[in-house]
């Protein structure tokens, strides 16, 4: 391609060079026999033998070199012109490509900045307006977006479980605002929250929540049934995850059956398992040893990058946090602090 281009920007001053060569050589000529012009002017005015021969004779190889050198400046001048309208569509096609590659970017950008997750003044208080109330959520604002990876730290008691109760709708806040996906909660019915939460949203419990007489596939395709899909087709899905998370040979063990890690594991298949927009977990790796953190983690590290999921971690375990792409750190029920990565991956869990 870029000796293609240098040809014919070679062959383009060329033929420039030997039109103007030409031309000057012309000039020459003529200049030259001004003076035999000049000599027989007479005999040329007069037309004498003599004159009408040397008339002709200039007239015919002025005529020839004309011919030839307008013929080479014609096409010296047609090439570049053709060489240069090319470099300009070619200009124009990359200036389009980039403005079209502006625009992707600044729409990815855009995209990347959506947010998913806005919470304005949130309160929560139990047992309100009772002697024994409890102040759980202090007017606490946060905004995530889409496609983050963020962990919840902060004290035993601080209201990160509540806070994740909050996002997920499992119980009502006091006051404030919530809005997911540019949908503000308190607009939604029981029965659109219900869906909306079964559609967007995922959970890994504190405690499993696993339902203990399901097998441990059947816990796990029990969401995709509930949407409607095909009970052969959820339930490969569903095996394959569990084989992912290293329960291939558990797949048909009820919970009490299984260890902590494992019930953990089948808890994380299945919050995973309808691709909720954003995945809520509470100590998700609490149980699992450092081996199976670490799976758990590239798991959520993977499902993260590829389906731009929101993972919102609550963890005391600063190994697990720092997988993240930034720390919220909570302090009697409102946001103390945020730590932004990437951070020192260290070891082990
Ligand atoms: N159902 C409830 N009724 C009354 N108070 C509650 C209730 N649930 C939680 N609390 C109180 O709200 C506060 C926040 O509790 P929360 O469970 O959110 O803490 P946490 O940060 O998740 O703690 P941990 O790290 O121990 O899990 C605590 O003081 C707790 O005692
Ligand atoms: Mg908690």
């Amino acid at each position: 391609m870029a000796i293609k281009s240098k040809l014919s920007k070679i062959m383009v001053f060329a033929l420039f060079v030997s039109g103007i060569v030409v031309l000057a050589w012309i000039a020459s000529i003529i200049l030259n026999d001004i003076f035999t012009w000049n000599k027989d002017i007479y005999s040329i005015l007069f037309g004498s033998r003599t004159g009408e021969k040397i008339s002709l004779e200039i007239g015919m190889t002025v005529f020839h070199y004309v011919v030839v050198g307008v013929l080479l400046l014609t096409l010296g001048i047609g090439a570049y012109l053709r060489y240069r309208s090319r470099t300009i569509t070619l200009d124009s096609d990359l200036n389009q490509s980039l403005v079209i590659m502006k625009k992707q970017k600044k729409d990815t950008f855009n995209k990347n900045k959506e947010p998913i997750l806005v919470i304005t003044g949130l309160h929560k208080r139990y047992s309100e307006g009772k002697s024994n109330e409890v102040h759980a959520i202090r007017g606490l604002d946060l905004t995530v977006d889409k496609g983050d990876m963020m962990a919840i730290m902060g004290p035993s008691g601080c209201g990160k479980t509540t806070l994740l109760n909050m996002i997920g709708h499992l119980d009502r806040h006091s006051d404030g605002q919530i809005i997911i996906d540019t949908i503000d909660t308190a607009t939604l019915s029981d029965g659109k929250m219900t869906s909306f939460r079964r559609d967007k949203i995922g959970f890994i419990f504190q405690l499993f929540n696993l339902f203990p007489f399901l097998s441990a596939v059947e816990n796990v395709e029990t969401p995709l049934l509930l949407k409607g899909m095909k009970a052969g087709v959820a339930r490969e899905q569903a095996k394959m995850i569990l084989r992912e998370l290293g329960m291939g040979d558990r797949l048909y063990h009820k919970p009490s059956e299984l260890s902590g890690g494992q019930q953990q594991r089948i808890a994380v298949a299945r919050a995973l398992i309808t691709e909720p927009a954003i995945i809520l977990g509470d100590e998700p790796t609490g149980d699992l040893d450092s081996t199976t953190s670490t799976d758990v983690m590239n798991l959520f590290r993977r499902i993260n990058k590829i389906n731009r999921q929101t993972l919102v971690l609550v963890t005391h375990n600063r190994w697990i946090a720092e997988q993240c792409d930034y720390i919220v750190h909570m302090s009697d029920g409102k946001v103390s602090n945020v730590e932004y990565g990437p951070f020192t991956k260290k070891e082990e869990a």
